[in-house]
């Protein structure tokens, strides 16, 4: 069997690079690692026997991506899993958010994955073959205070990811959508901005602000093990693919509380949301 072409972006620190420190040492995998400073990639020479594309990927540059996917599609001839991992985070009350803050995130996690995306669809649909793994949190399932604009950007990539997972359904390319809870990564330190509160009517939430951000590092998941997770999913289980995948136990014990509350708040609104229908002919 021909070796499978996987794409990861933000491969420097986290999930990116555990993931990608497993698939460099997979003899059928070639891997296209990408990071904005692929200097920050030595970790992976231990493992290159020719399989290993370092690619310098800033996922908000539309020129890199057009090169990524043709350096990797030259070398390769392939692209059959498409990881969009790159993101960052940014904590602070909705009223007070910097706008500019939160549109740079909204274009790292939502439109880097959406041009990832669009780069790498033509070769899986005319192979009839491929994986896309998008990176949601448990902050695309449920909200919290001061995460609003976050959660903006991983509903959006929850929605994005559905929707194109029923359009690809029947050209052999499937779609996991990775909702992790928090994970010993560099997420909720460097790579989340924050804001804090000057309004009294918000000193309430600084705090969940400094224990965020001070959390770093002390989260109960680990990146190692969900990258396995991730890996064993795509190439064990491709045929039943789940489309969500919750990590780590409060994302997962989350997601199954916030469900059964909307469906009971559903179920008990129906009529009343019937009612607005034109009335049946
Ligand atoms: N850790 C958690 O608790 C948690 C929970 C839920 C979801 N997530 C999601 O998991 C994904 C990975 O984050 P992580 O937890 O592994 O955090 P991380 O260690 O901070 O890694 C983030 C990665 O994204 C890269 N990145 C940031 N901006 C980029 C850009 N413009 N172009 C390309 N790469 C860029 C970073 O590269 P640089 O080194 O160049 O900055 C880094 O490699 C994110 O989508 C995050 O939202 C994390």
């Amino acid at each position: 069997m021909s070796n499978k072409t996987w794409i990861v972006t933000g491969t420097s620190t986290g999930f990116g690079k555990e993931l990608a420190a497993l698939l460099a040492q997979q003899e059928d995998v070639n891997l296209v690692a990408t990071a904005r400073h692929t200097d920050q990639l030595d970790y992976l020479d231990q493992y290159d026997h020719g399989q290993i594309l370092k690619h310098n990927l800033d996922v908000t540059n539309s020129d890199e991506i057009k090169d990524t996917i043709n350096n990797a599609l030259e070398k390769f001839g392939t692209i059959d899993v498409l990881v969009n991992n790159a993101g960052l985070g940014y904590f602070a009350t909705f009223e007070e958010s910097d706008l500019k803050e939160a549109k740079y995130m909204f274009d790292v996690n939502v439109w880097g994955l959406a041009e990832m995306t669009q780069a790498v669809l033509p070769t899986m649909r005319k192979q009839r073959f491929g994986a896309i793994v998008n990176f949601s949190s448990i902050g695309g399932l449920a909200s919290f205070p001061i995460w609003s604009f976050y959660h903006g950007t991983k509903y959006a990539v929850e929605g994005i990811s559905e929707s194109i997972a029923k359009e690809t359904a029947d050209l052999g390319i499937k779609m996991m959508i990775v909702e992790p809870s928090g994970f010993r990564t560099d997420w909720a330190g460097r790579s989340s901005k924050k804001t804090m509160p000057t309004h009294d009517d918000y000193q309430k939430f600084a705090k969940d602000i400094t224990t965020n951000a001070a959390g770093a590092h002390h989260e109960p998941g680990d990146p190692k093990a969900a990258a396995k997770i991730i890996y064993d999913e795509v190439t064990d289980n491709f045929a039943d693919l789940p489309l969500r995948l919750p990590l780590g136990k409060f994302s997962v014990d989350t997601a199954i509380e916030k469900y059964e509350n909307t469906l009971k708040e559903f179920k008990k609104s129906r009529d009343l949301s019937i009612s607005a229908d034109q009335p049946e002919k």
